[in-house]
């Protein structure tokens, strides 16, 4: 409560005003800052199933290019790029002893472990062996996805960028396939927390067949911002805050006014016709409490929504204009059988199609349209902010308070860093 009274005091002049103010005076520059992504984090780099024994599998990440590597069991990432003339390894990759990738143009062929130089193929002997190299990525498995650390230092633990409920042993997962959005990272994941965005989801098909009672917007009551939101700062788990959708002010109609003496209109959600203000807040307190999570460095996780399910989407931004949206549904399972459903056909009936196909396509869709404003009109001067904002402000503030690091383009061409990379490792 005492971190988001702060932040609402901090923020609270950014929203409502008639000029926004200038870029520089905000509080929250560092985001602003952060077109790449957050560095010094572990993120999802692929599914388990995308990297087989044996092969090799291609990815881009906060700009960077990484080629991942499954050989005897083992995990390995290192930069897609020779350090002789820039040939991607990807475009032909060649693992021709038990840990090592040999560039297919001139042969030279790096550890995979450490990046390093091992020897060249053409030049027996050279003497550049072990003095030059590539990057190389700490690189782990968990719950079927494959985590690379995207940093200089000493990674965390996995568990410190990781919702805890995401490692809990009794949660299964159900994988949709990864999606590419046309937006910016903070975008996509403003738009996951943005307590004024649910209005869009009065079209969902989901909504529409489940009669779910979808607001105008969860927003919180005035002066009640801070109430809303809880801050985790001071676990071994990742820093984020969650909030409850419980107790916000349910709108399911409101009145658009007329003017020059024509009547006001009353406009009532398509989910709502035909049912009382008090039936659908009965329906909605009915359900279990939907709670709203943001984690770094960026994973958003919605509790109970669908019904008993966990619903990931973990937003890794490729580059300052894409993002790879890892979407997972989790759900207790009580027996081996229940986890093997859950993982097939059950999993796909009963939260991909609710959950991907008929709703978090409609915030894909939404996410990608703020993007030109915020890409070549310069939207993150424009924007002109309302209360309900006050929610991404105080997230904003908090994303520039405690982000270890931020990704910068010179990151993307700097000399390999010479951090001995942890070995893989499988949970
Ligand atoms: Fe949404």
């Amino acid at each position: 409560m005492e971190v988001a009274n702060r932040l609402v005091a901090e923020t609270r002049d950014q929203v409502d005003q008639a000029e926004a103010p200038p870029r520089r005076a905000r509080p929250w520059q560092r985001y602003l800052e952060a077109d790449l992504g957050l560095r010094e984090y572990w993120y999802p780099a692929a599914h388990s199933g995308e990297l087989a024994e044996g092969g090799t599998h291609k990815v881009k990440m906060l700009g960077e290019e990484v080629l991942l590597v499954r050989k005897n069991g083992k995990l390995y990432a290192v930069e897609d790029r020779c350090a002789h003339r820039g040939t991607r390894f990807s475009e032909r990759p060649l693992v021709l002893s038990e840990d090592t990738i040999t560039c297919w143009y001139h042969t030279w062929t790096f550890d995979l472990e450490d990046g390093d130089l091992r020897c060249i193929l053409n030049e027996p002997g050279t003497a550049l062996a072990g003095r030059t190299g590539v990057r190389a990525y700490p690189i782990t498995e968990a719950k079927g996805l494959i985590f690379v650390y995207v940093g200089d230092a000493e990674p965390p633990p996995l568990e410190a960028d990781v919702p805890a409920s995401f490692l809990a042993d009794d949660i299964v997962m159900h994988y949709a396939e990864p999606n590419v959005i046309r937006a910016n990272w903070r975008l996509a994941l403003e738009n996951s927390f943005d307590p004024g965005h649910h209005f869009i989801h009065n079209w969902s098909q989901y909504v529409i067949e489940s009669g779910f009672p979808m607001t105008f917007g969860y927003v919180a009551k005035p002066g009640e911002e801070a109430g809303e939101v809880k801050y985790v700062v001071d676990t071994t788990g990742p820093k984020g805050f969650s909030r409850c959708t419980r107790t916000t002010e349910l709108i399911f109609s409101a009145v658009i006014p007329g003017k020059d003496g024509r009547p006001d209109t009353t406009y009532t959600a398509p989910a709502a016709v035909g049912r009382s203000h008090q039936e659908l807040v009965d329906a909605f307190m009915a359900m279990p409490p939907i709670d709203v999570g943001i984690w770094l460095p960026s994973c958003n996780e919605t509790v109970n929504f669908p019904s008993d399910m966990i619903t990931y989407d973990w937003l890794v931004p490729i580059d300052e204009n894409t993002t790879r949206s890892f979407m997972i549904g989790g759900r207790v399972c009580a027996t081996e059988q229940e986890a093997a459903d859950w993982r097939g056909e059950v999993g796909r009936v009963e939260w991909r199609e609710p959950a991907v196909e008929k709703f978090l396509v409609d915030d894909n869709a939404a996410r990608e349209s703020m993007q030109t404003f915020y890409e070549t009109e310069n939207g993150w001067d424009r924007e002109r902010l309302y209360r309900p904002d006050l929610e991404i402000t105080m997230f904003r503030k908090f994303f520039s308070e405690h982000a270890r690091a931020i990704q910068t383009p010179d990151k993307l061409v700097a000399p390999r860093s010479r951090r001995n990379p942890t070995r893989g490792r499988t949970r």
